[in-house]
């Protein structure tokens, strides 16, 4: 996912190796991760698509089936890998993801710790942004969960810039060696104010916590807690539509939501010289499977002491 060469430059340009974790992509809403293996083949409605044609193609690269029918073979950021794991947890997806790199103020370089790690999305993207000489700490208590993780983060490439641990996190906090170490630190729990006075201990002066609650209760409490050693205190809730955007006429388009607008632009086709006498619009309409609440996310800064 992340190939770092010896420099420790990341590198994007590599092409598909025998081993290689590979996004199978068919289209936005059907994607498979497929491990490319010499005599591998892959078979899906298109047909038969041997690997041994993948290896030495660009990441990226349009391959065909047996029978003509074709599919992109991508490559496994964390974008795709969230909508492409096996959902062992609850996960957070691109637009909580996103939100929640920037807020932490997560470059190059930072140490972050995290806990529960679940089904590894946000750590994918975690490990993406410290990449390549920071660090993500993730502790789960669940075991099964910590080892599957682990081997996530070695088929994506991810494993020499993350570190699953297997600890209590709510009833032990962060281990001793992490105090005042951390850059960030986020909390994807169901009792988070029980880490906060931990947190506040790993986290060096200036740095950020997060926390992620599906439930405003839990974000009530949390602030409460997090007053005595935090400061800017702050809780979003982030809301993501898709639009889709096409030509076509009013009618083929049912609006459910009320969501649907029409553009006046006339459009001109001149693929025979000539040009075409029916106006075209362009109509944009919100995607019915836009994602709703996730959850909360607060976020609050260490108190300086100095
Ligand atoms: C919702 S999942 C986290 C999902 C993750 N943020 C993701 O994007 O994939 C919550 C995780 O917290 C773990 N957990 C719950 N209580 C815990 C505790 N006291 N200490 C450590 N991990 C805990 C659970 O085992 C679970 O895997």
């Amino acid at each position: 996912m992340l190939p770092v060469d010896p420099t420790n430059k990341l590198s994007f340009n590599r092409r598909i190796m025998e081993g290689d974790l590979v996004v199978v992509y068919e289209r936005y809403d059907s994607m498979k991760p497929v491990k490319v293996t010499e005599n591998g083949v892959l078979q899906n409605r298109f047909g038969v698509f041997k690997h041994s044609d993948w290896i030495g193609k660009a990441f990226g690269s349009k391959v065909f089936s047996n029978k003509g029918g074709f599919v992109y073979l991508l490559a496994p950021t964390p974008e795709l890998w969230t909508l492409v794991l096996s959902h062992r947890t609850q996960i957070l997806y691109i637009a909580d993801i996103s939100f929640v790199v920037m807020y932490l103020e997560i470059v190059p370089g930072c140490v972050v710790l995290e806990s529960g790690t679940g089904s590894g999305s946000l750590t994918t993207s975690l490990a993406r942004a410290v990449a390549p000489n920071g660090h993500v700490f993730t502790f789960d208590f669940h075991e099964q969960r910590a080892a599957s993780a682990r081997e996530d983060f070695e088929r994506t490439g991810l494993s020499s810039l993350v570190t699953v641990g297997v600890r209590d996190i709510q009833g032990e906090g962060f281990p001793d060696e992490f105090l005042g170490q951390a850059d960030s630190v986020f909390l994807d729990l169901p009792q988070p104010w029980l880490a906060i006075p931990s947190a506040s201990k790993v986290l060096q002066q200036d740095g950020v916590l997060c926390s992620f609650s599906p439930c405003i209760e839990q974000v009530q409490r949390s602030c409460e807690t997090l007053k005595s050693h935090f400061t800017d205190i702050r809780t979003f809730e982030v809301l993501l539509h898709a639009y889709e955007v096409r030509e076509g006429n009013l009618e083929s388009w049912q609006d459910s939501d009320g969501g649907l607008h029409k553009s006046n632009k006339k459009r001109q086709r001149s693929g025979n010289g000539l040009e075409s006498s029916k106006p075209k619009t362009i109509m944009a309409r919100r995607n019915g499977e836009t994602r709703g609440h996730t959850g909360y996310l607060t976020f609050a800064r260490l108190k300086c002491t100095m």
